[in-house]
């Protein structure tokens, strides 16, 4: 009896612990947090302009470093441009393209003289943040959503680059096809203890 008592309560502990969502607490943004997962296949249902907005305004609320918020977005819904882009986001409603201004105006080298333009060293991790608020937004009014890579593979921003017509300057990130999920995708479980240090590694 003992053992069994001590099977079960292992057990219990083991749910608990490997639960991606333990205690949410009725917490909105957590259950959002905890949710998101990548979906990949998606219904023919168009996104309303309100949803693509706040999709947009989620992407632009993420932190930034010098608050240079160097990113810029192309949201494709034409199906031709959709298909030209391929891969996933020929199946999307709507494709969110995550570009940035990989410059930034640096320091004049003296009073009055014109801002030289430097490279802004933050500008892909300002990207990711604004990818990441978007997919959270994403899941939190219901769609589903994948960050597809693009930024560093030369082969795929050049497609990228020709396909929207991105000026000079400016560098495709990453690629978000957009729909209402199709299938019954859920959030994989990635949390692992092991993983981290306290206090020194
Ligand atoms: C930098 C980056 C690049 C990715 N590229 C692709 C991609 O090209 N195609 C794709 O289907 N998923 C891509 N993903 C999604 C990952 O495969 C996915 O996040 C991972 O398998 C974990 O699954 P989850 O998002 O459901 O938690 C990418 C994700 C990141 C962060």
């Amino acid at each position: 009896m003992k053992k069994f008592a001590f099977a079960l309560f292992a057990v219990a502990l083991a749910a608990v612990a490997c639960s991606p969502a333990p205690d949410q607490s009725g917490n909105a943004a957590l259950e959002t947090i905890f949710n998101r997962k990548s979906v990949r296949s998606y219904t023919e249902q168009a996104l309303s302009s309100q949803q693509i907005e706040t999709l947009l305004r989620a992407a632009m609320c993420a932190p930034s470093g010098m608050n240079m918020q160097p990113w810029r977005f192309v949201v494709v819904t034409d199906p031709q441009v959709r298909n030209a882009l391929g891969g996933l986001s020929a199946k999307a409603s709507a494709v969110f393209v995550v570009c940035g201004e990989t410059m930034m105006k640096g320091r004049p080298a003296e009073e009055g003289a014109e801002a030289p333009m430097v490279p802004n060293g933050n500008w892909n991790a300002d990207c990711a943040a604004a990818t990441e608020n978007l997919l959270l937004a994403a899941e939190a009014i219901g769609l589903g959503a994948v960050w597809t890579a693009c930024y560093p593979y030369e082969e795929r921003m050049n497609q990228v680059r020709t396909v929207l017509g991105l000026p000079e300057g400016v560098t495709p990130y990453c690629v978000v096809p957009v729909g209402y999920p199709a299938g019954d995708d859920q959030p994989k479980d990635k949390w692992k203890p092991e993983n981290i240090h306290y206090d020194r590694w």
